[in-house]
């Protein structure tokens, strides 16, 4: 059985297009559906550039609104990538132990409520630590809290900015969801996954 996901967004969408890309035709996901709480999306536009449904939710706190639109494409497996609000109760009850957040920090540190995008990598930077990186965890109702399912470490080098920072635990990051999508769609639900360190580049 192909695993179908939806995926919920609310910026560019890069995390989404290198899903895409790893989803290629044979593999046991499909993603069927992508959500936003945002018109202007860029992720909107790539969706809709892979001929997949793409939705603005008119009022992202709407639980059922939700439930009714993953109902309708059959969704197994919710996977936010960029999703900047919190899912709503009933959402997370329906779906518990099969929605999927990426974050761009080694949780449990550099996460919570506020903590996303450039903040997460000028926090990390002003702690002075030697390494970030990439996390991808199961979702609840409290931001970043989830039981982790892998991480990529990526060092911080120096002379770092925010930006640099954020550009190299972006590549790990397009590795790694799809990593454990794919390996949820050949489990059946969402398993953790061996840690994994990238290289300097
Ligand atoms: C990513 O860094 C992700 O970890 C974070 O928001 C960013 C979204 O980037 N939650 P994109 O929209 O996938 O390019």
């Amino acid at each position: 059985m192909t695993m179908r996901v939806a995926v919920a967004v609310s910026g560019r969408g890069s995390n989404l297009e290198a899903l895409l890309r790893a989803l290629v035709p044979e593999a046991l996901a499909r993603v069927v559906l992508v959500l936003s709480n945002r018109a202007d999306a860029g992720a909107l536009d790539r969706a809709r550039d892979h001929g997949i449904a793409a939705e603005v939710l008119p009022d992202p706190a709407d639980g059922a609104d939700w439930l009714v639109r993953l109902e309708r494409h059959r969704v197994d497996l919710l996977v936010l990538a960029g999703y900047l609000n919190l899912v709503p109760a009933a959402v997370i009850a329906r779906y518990r132990d099969r929605i999927l957040n990426v974050h761009p920090a080694l949780l449990p540190a550099f996460g919570g409520r506020g903590m996303y995008g450039r903040r997460v990598h000028e926090a990390v930077l002003a702690s002075g630590a030697r390494e970030s990186g990439a996390t991808v965890h199961l979702v609840d109702e409290v931001y970043d809290r989830g039981a982790i399912l892998a991480q990529t470490r990526v060092p911080v080098l120096p002379g770092d900015t925010p930006d640099t920072l954020a550009a190299r635990v972006l590549v790990a990051e397009h590795r790694l969801l799809p990593a454990v999508v794919l390996a949820a769609a050949t489990a059946g639900r969402p398993v953790p996954l061996p840690d994994t360190v990238e290289s300097t580049s």
